[in-house]
């Protein structure tokens, strides 16, 4: 049993190590009794539900201040599904893995995905903590002017939360007892994107993809990542090479066109890959012989 998490492709200090940890950990209590994917969606939920993380709650608005999330999902068997400029629920990935499981469909987009949503019972729900977060910026800036000197004493604790918040896709992927992979990865877009569009994440292949030679999740730019088909390569290069090693040829070809993304891996052995091509990768990973997760920065460029 393997599972990786990523808390996506970042520029600046990652404060979310605790939420990784605790995706690992709940990612290895699932699998205890359940598949891959099991363990793959309910890892992300909990990154999703970090509003210091760019997908689910925290997701970043778009141009029109409106929230779109984009999800998706894939097993060993090639099933796969997602949903892409979905709003008002609060786990995307669940929205994702029940298009695989309950359609004959692979992606559902907006008014399709909200429908489809609220038909399958998932409660209405709004994500908007990037929001939040302008609103504390401005209130930072405002009480920094106040002549009242009670202002200043908060602004300190304000400043400290400003900090913590970090925005990035999230993904998992993980290998459960009997073999079985999976891939998932979540993400609210990028900063000052246009209503509409859509990136890597929901697109198999692209931010997603497993096969019977790995799984394979990826952060970063999504357009480049699209346009090179990034995680399908990686999976299928895992038939000849170990999966550090297609991660590795992965992050290589990013060098060579310039793409900024991160990509967590695991093969049919269990073995496991991890990189990044500019910016820093915050992940954690759990393997059955360890005792319990652990987390890291990685930074190949
Ligand atoms: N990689 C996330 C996006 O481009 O939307």
């Amino acid at each position: 049993m393997v599972v990786v998490v990523h808390g996506g492709l970042s520029e600046k200090d990652f404060l979310a190590f605790d939420t990784l940890i605790r995706a690992c950990e709940m990612a290895r209590e699932v699998m205890r009794e359940k598949e891959a994917i099991d363990g793959v969606e309910s890892a992300i939920k909990i990154l999703e539900d970090d509003p210091r993380l760019n997908a689910g709650t925290g997701s970043f608005p778009n141009l029109l201040g409106e929230i779109e999330m984009s999800a998706s999902v894939m097993k060993n068997d090639y099933s796969c599904g997602g949903v892409a400029a979905i709003k008002n629920v609060k786990n995307p990935i669940s929205v994702a893995r029940a298009v695989m499981e309950k359609t004959r469909h692979i992606l559902l987009v907006g008014e399709g995905a909200n429908l489809f949503a609220s038909l399958l019972g998932f409660e209405p729900y709004n994500p908007v903590a990037e929001l939040t977060i302008e609103t504390l910026k401005e209130s930072i800036c405002e009480a920094e002017k106040e002549k009242n000197p009670i202002y200043h004493c908060y602004l300190e604790k304000a400043r400290e939360k400003l900090r913590e918040t970090h925005w990035g896709t999230v993904g998992a992927v993980a290998k459960d007892e009997k073999g079985s992979l999976a891939a998932g990865t979540s993400t609210g877009g990028v900063k000052m994107q246009l209503p509409g569009r859509v990136g890597d994440s929901p697109l198999i292949g692209c931010g997603t993809f497993a096969c019977p030679f790995g799984a394979v999740s990826m952060t970063g730019e999504g357009e480049e990542i699209i346009r090179w088909g990034l995680a399908r390569r990686i999976g299928e290069w895992m038939e000849k090479v170990d999966a550090q090693k297609a991660v590795n040829m992965g992050i290589e070809l990013a060098r060579e066109k310039k793409i900024f993304c991160g990509v967590i891996a695991v093969n049919s052995q269990g073995e496991i890959g991890w990189g990044a091509n500019g910016g820093i990768l915050p992940l954690a990973y759990w393997k059955k012989e360890m005792e319990e997760p652990l987390c890291m920065l990685t930074n190949n460029s």
